[in-house]
This record gives structure tokens, sequence and C-alpha cells, in this order.
């Protein structure tokens, strides 16, 4: 297995979105992956990825859920895309409803940190750091067996 915590660098939004496609291609009900990383790192664009590995119809956009919190796409399983960004306290987090949202779909949600309560012990965790030349290095950490099957995808990408 590759060391822990495993480090990518994605030199273009095209790259990313391919990393996003090995991770969606390996994703199954119950898998939740956190994306953390300061405004403008690439969040929604490594969702836009696994959207497409999840097998979303290419005719439904995969936006930034800034303003929605949870949008949900019909896919291979259901793909649900979560963002923290906008949410304000726990009673907003519980009306999203996510433990039912975790039993029946595969999800992604950005700004994970703000609430790192709200998902399961085992996630993946990605932290997006920009670096200087404008690429992005993407830092993963498993944190149980379905976090690690996940990075287990990307071995070979
Ligand atoms: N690996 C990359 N290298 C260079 N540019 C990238 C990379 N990934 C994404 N980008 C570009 O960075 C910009 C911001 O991406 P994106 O909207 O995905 O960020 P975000 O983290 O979701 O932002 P926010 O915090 O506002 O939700 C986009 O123009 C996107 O094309
Ligand atoms: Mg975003």
């Amino acid at each position: 297995m590759l060391p822990e915590p495993h480090e990518i660098v994605a030199s273009t939004a095209d790259d990313m979105k391919a990393f996003g496609r090995a991770l969606g291609r390996a994703m199954r009900i119950g898998d939740v992956i956190g994306l953390t990383g300061p405004l403008g790192a690439g969040k929604t664009t490594l969702a836009q990825g696994i959207g497409e590995g999840l097998e979303v119809a290419p005719d439904r956009h995969v936006a930034s859920p800034t303003f929605a919190l949870v949008n949900e796409h019909p896919a291979r399983v259901p793909f649900v895309h979560a963002d923290f960004y906008r949410l304000r306290d726990q009673t907003e987090l519980a009306e999203l409803g996510l433990d039912e949202i975790f039993d029946r779909a595969a999800v992604v949600i950005e700004w994970v940190d703000l609430f790192p309560m709200a998902v399961p012990d085992d996630h993946l965790h990605v932290t997006i750091g920009p670096t200087p030349d404008g690429s992005r290095t993407l830092t993963l950490r498993a944190r149980g067996r379905m976090s690690t099957r996940l990075v287990e995808a990307l071995k070979d990408h």
C-alpha cells in the first residue's frame, strides 16, 4: 500500500477531474469523501470528476452547492454533493438529514472541516492545497476500511 497520507499533484483542472473520475468509479453507497482547502482550491472541480466517475448523466451540471447546501444527482448510485460553507449551526446541519443520506448514496462534502462531526469516522479526507506555480497538491487521508479502498483505486491511476 502507498504510505499514509497519500500526496498527489494535479497540475490542471483536467488532472483534478481525472483524479475525481478514478475516485467516482470506485465509490459505492455509503462512501463519504470530505474535501477541504481554501476558496478556489478546486473542491467543486474534484466533485465534478467524481460525478463523472459515478456516471451522472453528461447533460447534468454538477454545480457548486454553496447555496442549495445539498444537491442530488441520479447516477450509477445516487450522488449527493454537499457544501458546508454557508451552514450556520448544528440545527441547520441536522435539517440536512445527512445520516439518512449516508445510508443510500455516495456523498461528497465541500468544506467538511467546518462541521467535522457530521461525517462518519470512516471517510476519505482530501485536503487541496494550491501551490505557487498554480497547480494543486491533494493530500488523502483514509480513515478506515472504506476510505482505504478508495485510495487503493487511485494507485493505478
Ligand atoms: N488542479 C488544478 N490546477 C489548476 N487550476 C485548477 C485545478 N483544479 C481546479 N482549478 C481551477 O480553480 C478554480 C476554482 O475551482 P473550484 O470552483 O473547483 O474551487 P472550490 O474549491 O470549489 O472553490 P469554493 O471554495 O469557492 O467552493 C476553477 O477555475 C478551476 O478550473
Ligand atoms: Mg466549491
